[in-house]
């Protein structure tokens, strides 16, 4: 297929689904340059023809010359630019911009010669989050992460980021402005490492205590900067909207108003969730709409059209009738419109996908053709590698939609990718849906396999599924590569190689359909860990084996090349890969821990059952132990990278005040532990961190085999209501402070070597290596 035949057909869909607002300056590139490149800052220069190029307006093209030292750019979107500079540094110049890592762009000495590069997506829109990566990630985030962030985005052609931070005080104003007092507002917002589902309208209020103003504020700050940076680098930001969620005390300030009571989530208690929704038919839904959409224009400026709007994720609807459902979508378009004019709905599929028994074709399909004008609205198919819906429900009947990698779920962190969904589909889906307009990463959390979300973002601009081995290739060449350094060890590539081919390469989707946790993580039990309950995939989809060798080989790189040592992508990937080959080894240590602590099969007072038993919860207990400590030299200070760096960038919200820098710790504490007051999705958001493993799993674990092995000493059965108590007891206990006490500190990364080579030698055997 050429590059020019689908853009050709889909053509119609895009010129009328143009929400963008664009600065149309370069400034912001230069800037991204002078951050990460400064003696470079003269040496490349861009150049923004904003309608020259023969495809029109909807795909960003971009022609990079090379000359004498310099670097021109030259593009038809800010975009373009930036999509062009990113593929001369990452693909010339051996250099880029990293999660965790940050920017390895000032490894850059000489600018390299170039042949002439150039580039045209094949999407018009690149897009860039799900509503809960904003509690699972950058919940903590400093604006400096938020910066590294943003120049990830814009040097991988994202443009339509999703922007939720400071969406408490718009709506705080909007609903002061009616008439509740600020109190009333305040008692409805849940806690910061929770925002995600309030603003989803599945819990209300906080369990930790109430959310301070100051936090208010100072996310509203952020989102100033965040949206000022993204329109600089091209981005056109989706904002929220009023979704008609409210106070408990709304309809005592407005007795009339058709409210309902919407959710029953997760098994929340009514205090927590029961959130009252305001009907979108109640002319009061127009009314707060319009205000609420009028001071985001006038705080953050006239800087988009696009707004997510949720009612129904994880929700349903109060009635499933179909002419229901078709007035009730009309009434929130029409809210919008009347606010702004040019207003695109944006909505998160998940819905079609979770709750598939409600939204049956035809229920679908009613409420989509409430917006009479396709243009108007933009789905996202949440989950397109996986369970995508858009066959099901026919190209979303012609409303443009984009297709969408979710891949991971509150933050899990098993090496991890389905690379064949990822470069097949989106492209097959190109040739098949004319109402695609984009390619796009809705993870529920950021975590490492970095190269997983890359590939997505690459496949924006490739018309054919990109050649994997090669992919691959050249992304560790640039990802270890010391810029002047030349050939890296061929051990680094066959490692590589064997990853894409073992974790990233799961084509079995019914046994493991997403990022995997380990069974460590989850609260230990005899049963129901190895079977990846719904939504955990804890399923090892490989030969363990495999992955060891792979790891022994990455290992072995630095014997050939001892600078790698030093080098902090390879010390990051080197202490996950670690990481994944000690989780996967955890498991044969609990099956025959359970073997030989079974009364049935090992019988009563068998000596050496006992034996075994008791030597593998010592394997457990120091793997684990292990584990914990290989994690405290992972050279990322990244919030999401320890249990350490998680608690003190929350409490680095509270400046001075003790109390609220406990409350904040207490926050991010409880979202990877019991999640909800009384864990209710207790492990959901499970971490493996430096400080959880050590400070929680780890104790967890010995509570479990100590118990078992008493137990059988005892010659009597686990009682499973007793030990699941004692368990919770305990888990509650940390919430207050001691897990915080006990997570201990990092390292410095430069020991690494000694540590994973002890490992090396130590657990060898265990390891099968
Ligand atoms: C766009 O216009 C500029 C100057 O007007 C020209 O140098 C450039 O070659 C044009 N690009 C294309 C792709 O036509
Ligand atoms: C919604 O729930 C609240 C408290 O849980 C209750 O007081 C109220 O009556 C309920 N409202 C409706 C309309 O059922
Ligand atoms: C939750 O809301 C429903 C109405 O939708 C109401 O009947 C119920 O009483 C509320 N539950 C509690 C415990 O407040
Ligand atoms: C994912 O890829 C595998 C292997 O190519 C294929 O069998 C499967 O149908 C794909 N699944 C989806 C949902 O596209
Ligand atoms: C991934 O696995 C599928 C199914 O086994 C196979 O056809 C495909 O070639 C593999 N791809 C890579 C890149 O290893
Ligand atoms: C204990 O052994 C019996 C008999 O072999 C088996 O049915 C049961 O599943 C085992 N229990 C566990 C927890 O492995
Ligand atoms: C002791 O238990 C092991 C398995 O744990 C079993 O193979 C062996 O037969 C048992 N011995 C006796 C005497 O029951
Ligand atoms: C400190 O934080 C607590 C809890 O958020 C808050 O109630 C209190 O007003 C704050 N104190 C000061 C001096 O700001
Ligand atoms: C198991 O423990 C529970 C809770 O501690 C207790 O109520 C129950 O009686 C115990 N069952 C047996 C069989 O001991
Ligand atoms: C193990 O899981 C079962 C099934 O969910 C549960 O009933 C039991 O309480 C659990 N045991 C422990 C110790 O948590």
């Amino acid at each position: 297929m050429k590059p020019g035949m689908c853009l050709l057909i889909i053509l119609p869909y895009l010129l009328a689904f143009v929400p963008l607002v664009q600065s149309g300056s370069t400034q912001g590139l230069t800037d991204l340059v002078k951050r990460h490149l400064p003696i470079h800052a003269e040496d490349i220069s861009f150049v923004l023809h904003e309608d020259n190029y023969t495809l029109g307006i909807s795909n960003d093209q971009y022609t990079v010359h090379c000359d004498a030292g310099k670097v021109n750019v030259e593009g038809n979107s800010i975009t373009a630019l930036a999509s062009g500079l990113h593929r001369y540094l990452a693909d010339i110049a051996h250099v880029d911009v990293y999660w965790f890592i940050g920017s390895q762009l000032h490894q850059l000495q000489t600018l390299p010669p170039c042949e002439p590069l150039d580039g045209i997506s094949i999407v018009p829109w690149r897009y860039h989050f799900n509503t809960v990566t904003f509690s699972y990630t950058t919940a903590f985030w400093s604006w400096e992460d938020w910066e590294l962030e943003l120049d990830w985005l814009a040097l991988r052609g994202v443009n339509l980021p999703l922007a939720w931070v400071g969406y408490e005080r718009i709506l705080l104003e909007t609903f002061m402005d009616v008439g509740l007092s600020q109190e009333q507002v305040l008692d409805f917002f849940s806690g910061p490492a929770f925002q995600a589902w309030n603003r989803f309208g599945n819990i209300q209020s906080s369990w930790l205590g109430e959310l301070p103003v100051s936090w208010i504020d100072s996310q509203f700050e952020l989102q100033k900067k965040i949206l000022k940076r993204m329109v600089e680098l091209g981005m056109t930001p989706v904002l929220p909207a009023f979704t008609g969620f409210v106070p408990r005390a709304f309809p005592v300030v407005f007795p009339e108003a058709k409210v309902v009571n919407i959710s029953r989530w997760n098994g929340f208690s009514p205090e927590f969730s029961n959130v009252t929704f305001l009907e979108p038919s109640d002319s009061l839904f127009a009314q707060l709409q319009k205000n609420f959409v009028r001071k985001q224009k006038e705080y953050y400026g006239d800087i988009t059209h696009t707004y997510t709007l949720d009612q129904f994720n994880e929700n349903d609807p109060v009635s499933g009738d179909l002419v229901e459902l078709n007035a009730l979508a009309n009434t929130v378009w029409r809210s919008l419109k009347e606010a702004d004019p040019d207003a695109v709905w944006m909505l998160q599929g998940w819905l079609f996908f979770f709750k598939a028994d409600f939204w049956t074709k035809e229920r679908v399909k009613a409420f989509l053709d409430g917006v009479p004008e396709d243009k108007d609205m933009l789905i996202l198919d949440l989950y397109s590698e996986t369970y995508p819906q858009w066959q099901n429900l026919d190209s979303y009947f012609g409303k443009p939609w984009i297709w969408c990698q979710l891949r991971d779920f509150g933050g899990n962190q098993g090496l991890y990718g389905q690379v064949m969904n990822v470069t097949v589909n989106p492209v097959e889906a190109l040739a098949n849906s004319p109402s695609l307009v984009g390619f796009g990463l809705t993870m529920e959390a950021q975590e490492g396999n970095e190269i997983m979300y890359d590939l997505l973002l690459s496949q924006a601009w490739s018309p054919s599924p990109i050649d994997l081995p090669e992919y691959f290739h050249q992304w560790a060449r640039t990802r270890y590569a010391n810029a002047q350094d030349g050939d890296l060890p061929e051990a680094i590539f066959q490692a590589w190689d064997i990853l894409l081919r073992t974790v990233y390469n799961n084509t079995d989707l019914v046994s493991a359909f997403s990022v995997t946790k380990s069974i460590f993580e989850l609260a230990p039990n005899e049963t129901g860990l190895l079977e990846s309950p719904s939504h955990i995939p804890t399923k090892i989809m490989y030969d363990p084996s495999t992955l060891v060798s792979a790891w022994q080989r990455f290992l072995s790189a630095a014997d050939t090349l001892p600078t790698l040592w030093s080098n902090v992508a390879y010390q990051f990937d080197l202490v996950d890969i670690t990481r994944q080959v000690l989780a996967n080894a955890f498991y044969p240590m609990y099956s025959t821990f359970l073997t030989h602590t079974n009364i049935t099969s090992a019988g009563f007072d068998n000596e050496t059952s006992l034996q075994v038993a008791s030597q593998m919860q010592g394997q457990m207990l120091s793997l684990l132990s292990a584990l914990d400590n290989t994690l405290r030299y992972t050279p990322s200070k990244s919030p999401e990278s320890s249990l350490i760096s998680w608690v003190n960038a929350a409490r680095s919200w509270a400046g001075s005040n003790t109390s609220m820098a406990d409350f904040m710790a207490r926050n991010a504490v409880n979202q990877v532990t019991l999640w909800g007051p009384n864990g209710e999705i207790s492990d959901y958001a499970s971490r493996q961190w430096a400080g959880l493993v050590g400070a929680y799993y780890l104790p967890r674990w010995q509570m479990f085999t100590d118990t078992y092995l008493n137990a059988f000493r005892n010659r009597v059965s686990v009682n499973q209501t007793r030990l699941r108590e004692d368990t919770f007891v305990w888990e509650k206990s940390q919430q207050e402070g001691v897990l915080v006490e006990n997570m201990g500190e990092l390292r410095d990364p430069g020991g690494l070597r000694d540590v994973v080579k002890r490992i090396e030698e130590e657990w060898c055997d265990v390891l099968g290596c």
